[in-house]
């Protein structure tokens, strides 16, 4: 987890790498955040005979929150294969850092199921808590959140209004600079994994 975080980390990383170690870390969260679902028993016939497994028992639903959130979808569903998968656009006032939502498509059954918020970086909150509401005024009753990287407001933020989701996450960095980036972070994520900076 950590080696692919340095990776990310580092501003010489491009953008082909850079949304391949995405991936790679969005798998190993995923894998993490998804451990309690419920699973169901199976049995399947092996070459040799008869074999008892376990498959995921829920309904899961994957919220990306666009558009630094689709660099990890595909780790998500590559984990879930039968999650559906829901849409929320925001997007962070250059100047003010305050989230605005842009676009917001959502399955139905959301009270019945297992949400998982993809969204790498959480920095003052105000993105993941505007996407929560979201999620919440659609049913949502289960939710937890998966980010890559995480500053101390941006939790705190989160726990403030949404005290009953749980964050994943692999660091805590220092905070926040004057424009409301993270520090030390990795910049701008949307902007690394496409190319757009
Ligand atoms: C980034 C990031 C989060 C948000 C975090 O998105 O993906 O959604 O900023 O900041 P916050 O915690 O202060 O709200 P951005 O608005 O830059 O859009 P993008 O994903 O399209 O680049
Ligand atoms: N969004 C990003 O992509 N990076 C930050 O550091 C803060 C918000």
């Amino acid at each position: 987890m950590h080696d692919a975080l340095v990776t990310l980390r580092d501003a010489a990383t491009p953008p082909e790498t850079f949304r391949r170690i995405a991936v790679r870390i969005s798998l190993l969260l995923t894998a993490e955040a998804t451990r309690d679902l419920p699973t169901a028993a199976l049995r399947v016939v092996t070459p040799l005979g008869p074999a008892a497994g376990r498959q995921i028992g829920a309904n899961v639903v994957v919220v990306p929150v666009l558009r630094a959130g689709l660099g990890m979808l595909d780790a998500v569903l590559e984990l879930l294969p039968n999650a559906r998968v829901g849409h929320i656009g925001l997007q962070r006032d250059e100047m003010t850092a305050v989230a605005s939502r842009y676009y917001a498509k959502l399955p139905p059954d959301l009270r019945t199921s297992y949400v998982l918020m993809i969204d790498p970086m959480l920095a003052t909150g105000g993105s993941a808590v505007a996407a929560l509401d979201m999620l919440r005024a659609a049913g949502a009753a289960q939710v937890r959140m998966i980010c890559i990287v995480a500053a101390p407001e941006g939790i705190a933020l989160v726990e403030r209004h949404h005290p009953d989701v749980h964050i994943y996450t692999p660091v805590i960095d220092q905070g926040l600079n004057a424009q409301k980036f993270i520090v030390p972070g990795l910049g701008d994520f949307g902007d690394r994994l496409y190319g757009t900076a």
